[in-house]
């Protein structure tokens, strides 16, 4: 009955005002959500609808944190002077980044000049991504009140609400990343948007619709990464399911 109600709401979502429309009935499962969910940096050029922007950053709002204090604040930014000004900002800290580290990290050079490979494709990816960040329909700024000397966990007061954001993008046929390209313009950025002292900006998250294929999540075995009793020997259980895409462990 509720099921029905939602699919009918649904609908109707145009017609209802936002207070009224209750959280989309979405078709991803959660457990299916959470293994496919890839960081998405290739958007349509097409805007995020106010009632799926509600959707997304209700999710985000329903995190934990510790001791339930609600530390976390997002500044949404989408198609005002200000969220053009703030995206530029971010955009050209971004190009700064990636120019430096496609240098540093060999891009350009061993696997990196073959067409087809992992390493150029990446490449290709993240230029594209820098290129056009001031256009990307969404940036939301993930922001934490301290109301302590900074520490170790207070990340993950905010942290599980930027998954969420993605999760929930994903879920409702949209997809993001979650960066740290406001770091290099941050002065700027706190100036513009009137960041107060004592908060932090955690992250900045891009959204939009995807843009293209996004092939499957790729992670190294959960062998390399689960352990039983003991560091680096894994239970008997710890196996991938059939089908599983992986890569090897870094480190
Ligand atoms: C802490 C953290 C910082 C990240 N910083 C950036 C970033 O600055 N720029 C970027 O393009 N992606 C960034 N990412 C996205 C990761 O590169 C991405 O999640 C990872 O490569 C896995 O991608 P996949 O899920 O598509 O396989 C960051 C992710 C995390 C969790």
């Amino acid at each position: 009955m509720f099921s029905e109600w939602v699919v009918l709401a649904d609908y109707y979502r145009v017609m209802l005002s936002i207070e009224q429309t209750p959280v989309a009935a979405d078709v991803v499962g959660l457990l299916e959500g959470l293994c496919t969910t890839r960081a998405i940096r290739r958007y349509k050029n097409e805007p995020i609808p106010e009632v799926v922007l509600r959707d997304i950053m209700f999710a985000a709002t329903r995190a934990p944190s510790g001791s339930n204090r609600q530390p976390f604040r997002f500044i949404v930014l989408t198609d005002s002077d200000v969220a053009a000004k703030a995206k530029q900002l971010i955009a050209s800290g971004a190009q700064k980044v990636w120019n430096n580290k496609r240098t540093t990290d060999g891009y350009d050079s061993g696997s990196g000049v073959a067409d087809n490979s992992a390493k150029a494709r990446m490449a290709r990816t993240m230029q594209q991504y820098v290129d056009h960040l001031e256009d990307v329909p969404v940036l939301v700024l993930a922001c934490l009140v301290r109301y302590r000397e900074p520490n170790a966990l207070e990340g993950a007061s905010v942290y599980p609400a930027c998954q969420n954001v993605l999760l929930a993008a994903r879920a409702l046929g949209y997809g993001g990343v979650l960066t740290g390209f406001h770091s290099f313009v941050e002065p700027g950025l706190r100036a513009l948007l009137q960041i107060p002292e004592g908060t932090a900006i955690a992250a900045s998250i891009t959204l939009g619709k995807p843009e293209g294929r996004h092939g499957p999540v790729r992670r190294a075995p959960m062998s390399s990464l689960i352990f039983g009793d003991r560091w680096e020997v894994a239970p008997s259980w710890a196996q991938d399911p059939p089908d599983t895409a992986t890569i090897a462990r870094r480190f």
